[in-house]
């Protein structure tokens, strides 16, 4: 019996959540939080998946279930119904399930019917917070599902013990990752997806995945508020404002546009080295004018205003990242914010009852 371990790191979006699903740009980089999935294949007749991170879950579907699954929304209602998982169910369990349930069947149906296995699921990212758990654990599903099934070839270590696919199968391990988000969050914009495959920093837009190649390393305090929300939720309710209020909501997303763009601008100035006192200015500004627009478009929260007005005390600028409604923030650093003025905003923060560390960004797909 065969085993093989894969990963992919969790994300923040710099700039640019829910305009990003509107066909706007968005900043993201990866976290050093990752998620790891184990699978073994065996040859038992059942298929298991164990996810201890939100409660222990094991399916066993007989041969002959599995081999009936496709990639049809019909398909889709059945796997939910036989799952148990109702229509517009938003529970985390049930759909990281349908999810795993979803990927098995079409990547079988896609190619070579998948063997037997076992799965475990691990991970170091809270989930539903706004890090994109979901779209490390589709990616690792697809990654693992399909070298399983050898639509990928297993990728042999290099020297340095570090594990790369081609860019072609980087590409089909990002296309079925983004099925299962689309199973999870409904309409996403794909951006999550693409940093657990390909990891570093990139440029999101309309579907086209850049690699940002001049971004300095920055320091990043991320503060989980832990009030849960759903994606799903918060994007549909912009889209319903947008659709409600066109010309009022439309030019917002397009300032939120013009932020990443000129947040890019201003992240190669201080590759170049130009004026970095000027250049952080800049860029604390930014993240103030997009706190303020998210608030508008309705995907704030009191948590969130919270955290903004703690680090302000601080000297500090702040703002939702991912969804928004809860979940995560994001405080930006200095290269010269001195350790007393982090723990200051740290013990504040945790007073407030929320978890908070200092991020390295920029982990590998
Ligand atoms: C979620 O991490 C980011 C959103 O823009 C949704 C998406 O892009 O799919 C809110």
């Amino acid at each position: 019996d065969k085993t093989l371990i894969v990963s992919a790191p969790g994300k923040v979006i710099l700039h640019g959540e829910h305009a990003v699903v509107h066909g706007k740009v968005a900043l993201a980089v990866s976290l050093n939080l990752r998620t790891y999935l184990q699978i073994g294949l065996c040859s038992n007749g059942r298929v298991q998946i164990n996810l201890p991170n939100i409660d222990t879950w094991i399916i066993t579907p007989g041969k002959r279930t599995t081999n009936q699954l496709t990639t049809s929304q019909e398909q889709v209602d059945k796997l939910r119904q036989f799952a148990g998982i109702p229509d517009g169910c938003v529970d985390t369990r049930s759909l990281a399930i349908l999810c795993f349930l979803y990927l098995y069947g079409a990547i079988s149906a896609s190619s070579r019917q998948l063997p037997s296995m076992e799965i475990l699921v691990w991970s170091e990212l809270p989930t539903g917070a706004g890090l994109g758990s979901s779209a490390a654990y589709s990616v690792c599903l697809a990654a693992a599902l399909l070298t399983a099934n050898e639509s990928i070839a297993c990728p042999v270590p290099e020297e340095n013990g570090t594990v790369r696919w081609a860019e072609d199968e980087l590409e089909l391990i990002n296309k079925w990752a983004f099925q299962g988000e689309k199973l999870i969050h409904g309409n996403p914009s794909g951006v999550d997806n693409a940093v657990g495959t390909w990891g570093g920093a990139l440029k999101y837009h309309a579907g086209k995945i850049m690699p940002l190649n001049r971004i300095p390393t920055l320091r990043i305090l991320l503060t989980n508020t832990k009030v849960p929300r759903s994606t799903k939720t918060l994007v549909a309710g912009v889209k319903d404002k947008l659709n409600k209020f066109p010309s009022i909501i439309g030019p917002i997303l397009n300032s939120i546009d013009a932020i990443s763009c000129e947040c890019e601008r201003t992240l190669a100035a201080i590759v170049a080295g130009d004026s970095t006192e000027e250049s952080y200015a800049v860029l604390e500004e930014l993240i103030d004018i997009n706190q303020h627009h998210l608030n508008v478009i309705g995907v704030g929260h009191s948590s969130l205003d919270r955290l903004c007005q703690a680090t302000a005390l601080h000297s500090l600028h702040s703002k939702l990242t991912g969804a928004g409604g809860g979940g995560c923030g994001i405080t930006l650093l200095r290269p010269d914010t001195s350790p007393s003025v982090v723990e200051a905003s740290k013990r504040a923060l945790n007073d407030m009852g929320y978890d908070c560390w200092e991020t390295n960004i920029g982990g590998h797909g």
